[in-house]
C-alpha cells in the first residue's frame, strides 16, 4: 500500500517537473549582466510572465534587499532568498508560463542550485566582461537605479566575479551579452530553447 502510494506520488512529481520545464526559464548571473532587462524584453517576446525573484523577496518580508542585508545580514537574505524561490516553484505548476530573474548570488548556493535542477526548468547564465559588468552596476548606481550591497570596490568585485564563475558555467545555457542589445540577446535565448510564444495571457489581472 505504502509502496503504490510512493510510486503515485513520484509520477504526480515527474509531470509536475515536465511541465515546469516547457513552463519557465531561470535567468542567472553576476550583478550587471542584465536579467532583468533581457528577462523583460524576452517576456514581450513571448508573451509570457516576468518576474525578478529580488522583488518576491522584498514583497514576502516587507523590506528591500538593502535592508534584509544591513539589518539582518547576508545569510538571512540567503534564507529568504531560498523560500521565495520554493514558492515561486510552487506556483509554476499549471500557471501562466514565466521568466524568473535570480539575484547574483543565488544560483551560487548549492541549495537553490539543487532546487532548480530538481525542477528541470532550464537555466540561463548571461555573461559579459567584469568590467563591463562594473560599469553596468556603476551607471545604475549613478541613476540610483538599485542599491547593491554587495557593489563595493572593482577589486571586489572582480574577486567575488571569479569566485562565482565556476558555479554560472553549470547553467543549461550560456549566453554572451557584452556590446549587444536585450532583445537581440532575448531572441537567442527563445531560439536556443525553442521557447513558444503564447497567445493570450491572463493572471492576477493581467491580460492581453
Ligand atoms: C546579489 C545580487 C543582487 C541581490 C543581492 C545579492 C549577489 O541581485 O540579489 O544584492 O549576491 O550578487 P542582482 O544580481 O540583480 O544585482
Amino acid at each position: 500500500m505504502k509502496k503504490r502510494h510512493s510510486r503515485k506520488a513520484d509520477a504526480r512529481n515527474r509531470a509536475r517537473v515536465r511541465s515546469a520545464t516547457n513552463n519557465a526559464v531561470f535567468l542567472v548571473g553576476f550583478m550587471g549582466a542584465g536579467k532583468s532587462s533581457v528577462g523583460r524584453a524576452l517576456g514581450r517576446r513571448l508573451n509570457w510572465l516576468f518576474e525578478d525573484l529580488d522583488d518576491r523577496i522584498e514583497q514576502r518580508e516587507g523590506r528591500r534587499v538593502a535592508e534584509i542585508f544591513r539589518d539582518s545580514g547576508e545569510s538571512a537574505f540567503r534564507r529568504a532568498e531560498h523560500l521565495a524561490l520554493e514558492q515561486a516553484l510552487e506556483q509554476l505548476q499549471g500557471g501562466v508560463p514565466r521568466i524568473i530573474a535570480l539575484g547574483g548570488g543565488a544560483f551560487i548556493q548549492p541549495s537553490i542550485a539543487e532546487l532548480l535542477e530538481t525542477s528541470g526548468v532550464p537555466t540561463v547564465f548571461l555573461d559579459a566582461s567584469v568590467e563591463e559588468l562594473w560599469q553596468r552596476c556603476c551607471r545604475q548606481a549613478a541613476e540610483s537605479r538599485t542599491e547593491r550591497p554587495l557593489l563595493k570596490d572593482l577589486d571586489q568585485f572582480r574577486r567575488l566575479y571569479d569566485s562565482r564563475r565556476q558555479s554560472y558555467l553549470k547553467a543549461s545555457l550560456k549566453i554572451q551579452t557584452g556590446n549587444r542589445s536585450v532583445d537581440a540577446i532575448a531572441a537567442e535565448i527563445a531560439e536556443k530553447l525553442g521557447l513558444e510564444t503564447i497567445a493570450l495571457r491572463t493572471e492576477l489581472g493581467e491580460s492581453e
